[in-house]
């Protein structure tokens, strides 16, 4: 299914695949979005650093803020707030809700 409004909801995982401490990466409408399980709470931001396109999934995370792995600008994964240099620019973050046992997110597609 392909989302197309910005406040549609749609299913992308399930919980057991993203237990405490790990992250997916998952594909969203014409997106690749990484879903992160921070002590029970998941998060989800685009898989893309908005500075020079490194894949964020694969960055270190210390409780919300995510460094990337590519020149260490760091996001903070609650917001897609960009925290330090050298990205400049905000990711964009979706906003996520647990139905049963389905991940859901919803924004930008
Ligand atoms: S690509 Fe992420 S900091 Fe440069």
């Amino acid at each position: 299914m392909s989302p197309t409004q910005t406040n549609e909801f749609i299913a992308v995982a399930s919980t057991d695949e993203i237990p405490p401490g790990e992250r997916l990466v998952v594909e969203y409408g014409r997106r690749w979005v990484a879903i992160f399980n921070v002590e029970g709470s998941y998060y989800a931001v685009e898989d893309i650093c908005t500075h020079d396109d490194g894949p964020l999934a694969e960055g270190r995370l210390d409780g919300c803020t995510l460094e990337c792995p590519r020149h260490g600008a760091t996001f903070d994964i609650r917001t897609g707030k960009v925290l330090s240099a050298p990205a400049l620019v905000d990711v964009p973050a979706y906003a996520v809700r647990i139905v049963d046992n389905q991940i859901q997110i919803a924004g930008r597609a």
